[in-house]
């Protein structure tokens, strides 16, 4: 099946999901166990390779004819269109009318005009000269001395790629500059983590799309603060700021200086801009040819997304079983857990892409859905999470799919413990599809002498039903380069979602209103008599709050 393919109609899509239907109540009482002794060499038949990154997704209730018509409803979708659309900058964003070409960050401009690719090229350079000023030791702040440590202010997008990616790539990190991070309004972020650093030597990347987030205004202000009341004048700034944004005229307003802006662009998503001059928190903290490496990852998992074949091609496998597991399989959750203690943000970061993207309830065209789309992300490192949530994966009444994410080599051998590591992810992948049943328990329960009554007791407590899906991604290491494949292979399987279920992934209309009210309440607490308009509940509480205050 290729892109081309693309004459069928809406009607195929609804005939599509209505075999995957009958398919479903085939495979109600299939075990996942059983397809392995059903089809020898499933596990490489249902395994995929790219850009360094390997899936294996044969612990998932699908065979290969659920898999043709899962594709068929990807054809029935258009998803090839949608592809090549996406790369070549057609208005994929159809409520705020534009591109997301953040793919073109990661390909010499593939899919921008002349000028626009240009303006990229003078921005990374811009960015190379930027990180290795600040390596060498010749970005100095306004008393001399030089920079050593970098404090990047932005939420959302303009935080949660570069944190999760600077965390994922410390051991990386050039020691010549430490890098912080801080995006909550609540002052006590922004207080922890400047407490230990010296405003002579300290510099403050604003990182904000719109130059609007009322948070990131905020800690921008309380750190321009922390730098007069060290004693800096307002033409000292300049050697301690740096923003990143869209929105030059809010920038200069603010007092950074224009030679220190590097611009952004309305066609890069906040949620997929660390490819962008939003990621010089990673580039500083890893190097520019580190960061290009991160770039490489993604290209290659671009390219292959672009170019493979629906059925070897791992973002359109990833997103068609997402959506046989919301649509069809009544899962509300999944679960993603990386094995590796250095992709701890991973999951916070996914929480934006995938929620952010796809947590949407009407079409591109506005007609409300009669389809789930986006259930709830979580997850943590492993093994950690399996003395915290696994009990409720391996028992609870929730079809939950999970995503392991585990190298091969660990940067840290420490005895046997990256075997151990390995061991425990793979113990949990097979816990979860091969459970243990009641006979089972039962003879283990004989075997340690416990008389019937007792056994009848326990043992529907150490049932565990097993059959529970998941997929894993194994990599030889985790470097740069397999760290860009892992997020763009991501960021493809939001968007393949994102077509099945014809919504825009790129908007983010439902954020708004928060923000709106929490202005309006804000001016009410300032002023008694405003908000008489709010409800109970709300007004108690800002009155519980004023007299705590008070
Ligand atoms: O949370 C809403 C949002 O608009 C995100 O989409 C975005 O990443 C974040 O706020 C930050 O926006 P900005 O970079 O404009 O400050």
């Amino acid at each position: 099946m290729t892109a081309s393919m693309t004459t069928l109609t809406q009607q195929d899509w609804q005939e599509s999901w209505y075999d995957l239907e009958v398919y479903k109540s085939l495979m109600a009482k299939q075990r996942i166990d059983a397809l392995f002794q059903e089809h020898p060499g499933r596990a490489q038949a249902f395994s995929l390779a790219a850009a360094g990154l390997k899936l294996d997704f044969s612990k998932n209730l699908m065979t290969e004819e659920g898999l043709v018509l899962l594709l068929k409803l990807a054809q029935a979708s258009r998803l090839g269109d949608m592809i090549e659309a996406l790369f070549s900058g057609a208005e994929i964003n159809n409520t705020e009318h534009r591109p997301a070409l953040h793919t073109a960050l990661r390909s010499d401009g593939d899919g921008l005009d002349k000028t626009a690719a240009e303006e990229v090229r003078k921005t990374f350079a811009r960015m190379r000269v930027f990180v290795d000023k600040l390596h060498q030791k010749q970005w100095l702040g306004y008393s001399g001395k030089a920079i050593t440590d970098v404090v990047n202010i932005g939420i959302g997008g303009s935080d949660l790629g570069p944190v999760m990616a600077t965390r994922a790539l410390a051991p990386y990190a050039q020691d010549s500059i430490n890098v912080h991070f801080i995006s909550n309004i609540d002052g006590t972020h922004v207080t922890e983590i400047l407490k230990p650093l010296n405003p002579e030597t300290t510099l403050f990347i604003v990182a904000s799309k719109s130059f609007n987030t009322i948070e990131t205004r905020m800690n921008a202000e309380a750190a321009r603060d922390w730098c007069f009341r060290a004693g800096m004048a307002q033409g000292d700034i300049k050697h301690h700021f740096v923003a990143v944004s869209t929105n030059i005229a809010a920038v200069v307003a603010f007092g950074i200086d224009e030679e220190n802006i590097f611009p952004m662009w309305d066609w890069v998503g906040g949620r997929y801009s660390l490819w962008s001059a939003i990621g010089l928190p990673i580039a500083i903290s890893i190097g520019m040819d580190n960061f290009e490496q991160l770039l490489a990852g993604a290209r290659a998992m671009d390219e292959h997304f672009r170019n493979a074949d629906f059925r070897q091609n791992m973002p359109v496998i990833m997103g068609l079983l997402s959506v046989w597991y919301t649509n069809f399989m009544g899962a509300e959750a999944q679960a993603v857990i990386p094995y590796d203690h250095y992709l701890h943000k991973f999951p916070s970061f996914l929480q934006q892409l995938e929620m952010e993207s796809n947590g949407k309830s009407v079409r591109r065209n506005g007609e409300p859905l009669k389809y789930h789309t986006k259930g709830v992300i979580f997850g943590e490192a492993g093994s950690n999470t399996q003395h915290s949530f696994h009990q409720l994966l391996h028992q609870g009444t929730h079809c939950i799919p999970v995503d392991f994410i585990v190298p091969a080599v660990s940067h840290n051998p420490v005895a046997q413990q990256h075997d151990y590591l390995f061991a425990n992810c793979m113990g949990q992948s097979r816990a979860l599809m091969v459970g243990r049943s009641l006979e089972q328990v039962t003879a283990e329960l004989q075997e340690k002498g416990l008389d019937a009554e007792e056994i009848k007791q326990l043992a529907p407590h150490k049932v565990i039903p097993g059959n529970k899906p998941s997929n894993t991604i194994i990599m030889e290491k985790l470097t740069p380069y397999t760290l860009g494949a892992l997020i763009a292979l991501y960021e493809h399987k939001v968007f393949v979602e994102s077509v099945i279920w014809g919504i825009d992934a790129f908007d983010q209309w439902g954020v708004e209103l928060g923000k709106v009210l929490a202005e309006d309440i804000y001016t009410a607490m300032q002023d008694d008599k405003a908000g008489e308009e709010l409800d109970e509940s709300t007004l108690g509480l800002i009155q519980f709050f004023k007299e705590k205050q008070a």
